[in-house]
Formats: structure tokens, C-alpha cells, sequence
């Protein structure tokens, strides 16, 4: 596969809070002239960017093959990438500073952390946390849950690793995901005495059937890549490679044929789908009626018909 690029768009650079960009990145975003510096492998980028001092998310603006997709990574090695306030909240940043950026084609959720996705809470500041302060911060990462799924534009998860409890709910909120199959993936919830309180009672049962969703929650049983995709948990289910990183390898082969459609049609899709199947059968038909009605009046439409007739490739604006 051709190296990927790594850099920030200066749109998104500016609107992303600078805890979430380390040094080395910022110096790829300003410095215009050290382009042959930014062509890096993403493996040997990832490394340089483990350990203490390295930002708890990191932002990918992908170029080259992958140009459109852009990829939010947890790095948060010590704690398993749990989902701690800091963590947290550079998602939350970073979720609004991409909603509204039209040069943005797919969202690509990963872990810097090999073996794990996310470990869900953070369980020991949740120990330090007040009782009163912890309802309303379960509430703001459902919130932030719901912002992902919102998204107007596909998002992929790739689970190379564990992912429990708000790490699961996380993944649920993502319109596809890709497993290794050595991932673990599980809503562990009432191993702890509580339930799942992102979204996960509810997203899971939409997903896989209220029984299947049911057991997986009394029970909160741990699965593999292979039976997550049994239960129909997961899209995909690849084997594992050497880099740990195979589920995260054929996310990105998705997220690139996404990213070569008319990025309008792939937007109205997502929204048709998502607001159609919450709702019975002829208000879905009229959902989908609107978000036709958006794409035939589209700039896209007519290359879309223009390049066929040339026997070309068509160049989508997303207008
Ligand atoms: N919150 C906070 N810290 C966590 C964490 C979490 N959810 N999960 C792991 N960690 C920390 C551990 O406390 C440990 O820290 P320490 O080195 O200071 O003791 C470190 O991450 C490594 O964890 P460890 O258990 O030693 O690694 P492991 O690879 O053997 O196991 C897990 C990893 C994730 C399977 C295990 O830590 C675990 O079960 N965590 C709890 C997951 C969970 O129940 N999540 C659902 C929350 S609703």
C-alpha cells in the first residue's frame, strides 16, 4: 500500500484545540516547504508519537491515496485508552470542529494502543469522582456518543483490540466496524454493578435484536472477532497480522472506496438510513424522498452522469 501522508488541513488545524496536536504535527501542518518530511508510514509515525508526553488523541488528516478521510486515534497507553475526562474532552473538540467541513468524506476511529481499542471508563477517576458529579458526566459522554453518531458522514471503527464497556458503546456508535479476530469485544457493564449508560441498552439492540443485545448485557459476556461477527456485532471480522493493525488496514480500504463517491449522495444516504429506520415505512419512504431531492438538484449529479458518458472518473465537489 502507498505511504500515507500526514498533515492537517489549515481549516481543521485552527478549530482543533492545540493539547490534541503534538509539536512534531503542528511543525507537518506550517512548514509548506517540508512535504517530503510529511510522507511517512503511518506505523513508524504512530511509534514516535507513544509514550508519556504524546497527546491522548491525535488527529489524521489523510492525503495521498486516502485524501478525504480524516482519522481520530486514542493514545492513552497506561490506562488502556479508558475514557477519562481529558480524553473525553479533546473528543468532544474535535467532533465539532469536524461537523461542518465539507472536505471530510469518512471519519476513521482508531487506537495508537496495540491490542486495545478502548477500555472503557475511566473506573479509577471514577472512584475519585462525587456521586452527584457522576450522573451529568455519563450523560455529556452520551452526548459525545451521540455527536459521532450524528455525524453527517460515515465513520468506521477499527477494533484491533479490546473494547469494553464505553469502548463497545463508542464502536456502536459508528456505522461500521471492523474487527481483528482477536478483538474482545463486550459490554461488561453489570460485572461492575451498573449498566450501560452511552447508549449502549439501546444502540445494541437496534443493531443486533433486543434477545441477542439482552444476554450480551445480563450476561456481560466478552466475545472474540469472530463471534462478535456471528452475533452480527461487527461488519467484518479479518485476521489478525503481525503490525496488529489488520483491522485497521481494511478500515482504511473502506474508508477509501467511500471516499471516491459523490460525498453528497454518501451524506443524504447516511441521513436517510439513519432517520428512516427510527421511523415506520412511508415516513421513511418520505425521508428518502427529501434527501433525493437534494442530491437531483446537485452539482455532483450531473458530473456523476456527465463522466459516465466520457467514460471517466468523475470528480465529485460535494455541491
Ligand atoms: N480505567 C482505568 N484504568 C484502567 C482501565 C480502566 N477502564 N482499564 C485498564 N486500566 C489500567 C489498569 O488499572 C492498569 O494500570 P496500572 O498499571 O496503574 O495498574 C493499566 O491500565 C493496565 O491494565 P492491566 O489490567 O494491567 O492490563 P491488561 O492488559 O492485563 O488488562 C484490561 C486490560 C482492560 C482487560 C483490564 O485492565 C480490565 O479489565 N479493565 C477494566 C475494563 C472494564 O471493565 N471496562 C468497562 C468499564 S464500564
Amino acid at each position: 500500500m502507498k505511504s500515507l501522508k500526514y498533515c492537517f488541513h489549515p481549516s481543521i488545524i485552527s478549530r482543533i484545540p492545540s493539547c490534541i496536536l503534538s509539536a512534531n504535527r503542528r511543525y507537518l501542518a506550517t512548514d509548506q516547504n517540508a512535504s517530503a518530511k510529511t510522507e511517512t508510514n503511518n506505523t513508524t509515525e504512530a511509534q514516535a508519537e507513544i509514550g508519556p508526553s504524546a497527546p491522548e488523541l491525535q488527529v489524521n488528516n489523510l492525503t495521498g491515496d486516502h485524501q478525504h478521510v480524516f482519522e481520530i486515534a486514542l493514545n492513552r497507553a497506561e490506562r488502556r485508552n479508558a475514557l477519562g475526562k481529558q480524553l473525553l474532552s479533546q473528543l468532544d473538540a474535535t467532533l465539532d470542529s469536524i461537523k461542518d467541513n465539507n472536505a471530510i468524506r469518512c471519519v476513521l476511529f482508531r487506537s495508537m494502543v496495540p491490542n486495545v481499542f478502548c477500555a472503557g471508563a475511566d473506573l479509577k477517576e471514577r472512584l475519585t469522582m462525587p456521586q452527584e458529579e457522576v450522573g451529568p458526566f455519563v450523560s455529556k459522554i452520551k452526548e459525545i456518543f451521540s455527536k459521532i453518531f450524528g455525524l453527517s458522514v460515515p465513520t468506521i471503527v477499527a477494533l484491533d483490540g479490546l473494547a469494553l464497556g464505553g469502548g463497545l458503546e463508542l464502536a456502536l456508535a459508528c456505522d461500521i466496524r471492523i474487527a481483528a479476530h482477536t478483538a474482545k469485544l463486550g459490554l461488561t457493564e453489570t460485572k461492575l454493578g451498573i449498566i450501560p449508560g452511552a447508549g449502549g441498552t439501546q444502540r445494541l439492540p437496534r443493531l443486533i435484536g433486543v434477545a441477542k443485545a439482552k444476554e450480551l448485557i445480563y450476561t456481560g459476556r466478552i466475545l472474540d472477532g469472530q463471534q462478535a461477527y456471528e452475533f452480527r456485532l461487527v461488519n467484518e471480522v479479518v485476521k489478525q497480522n503481525a503490525q496488529s493493525d489488520a483491522a485497521y488496514q481494511r478500515s482504511l480500504e473502506i474508508a477509501r472506496e467511500i471516499a471516491q463517491q459523490g460525498p453528497l449522495a454518501v451524506r443524504m444516504a447516511k441521513q436517510a438510513i439513519n432517520k428512516g429506520s427510527e421511523v415506520d415505512l412511508q415516513t421513511g419512504l418520505d425521508v428518502e424522498e427529501g434527501c433525493y431531492d437534494t442530491v437531483l438538484t446537485s452539482e455532483d449529479r450531473i458530473e456523476g452522469l456527465k463522466a459516465f458518458q466520457e467514460k471517466r472518473k468523475p470528480i465529485y465537489k460535494g455541491v
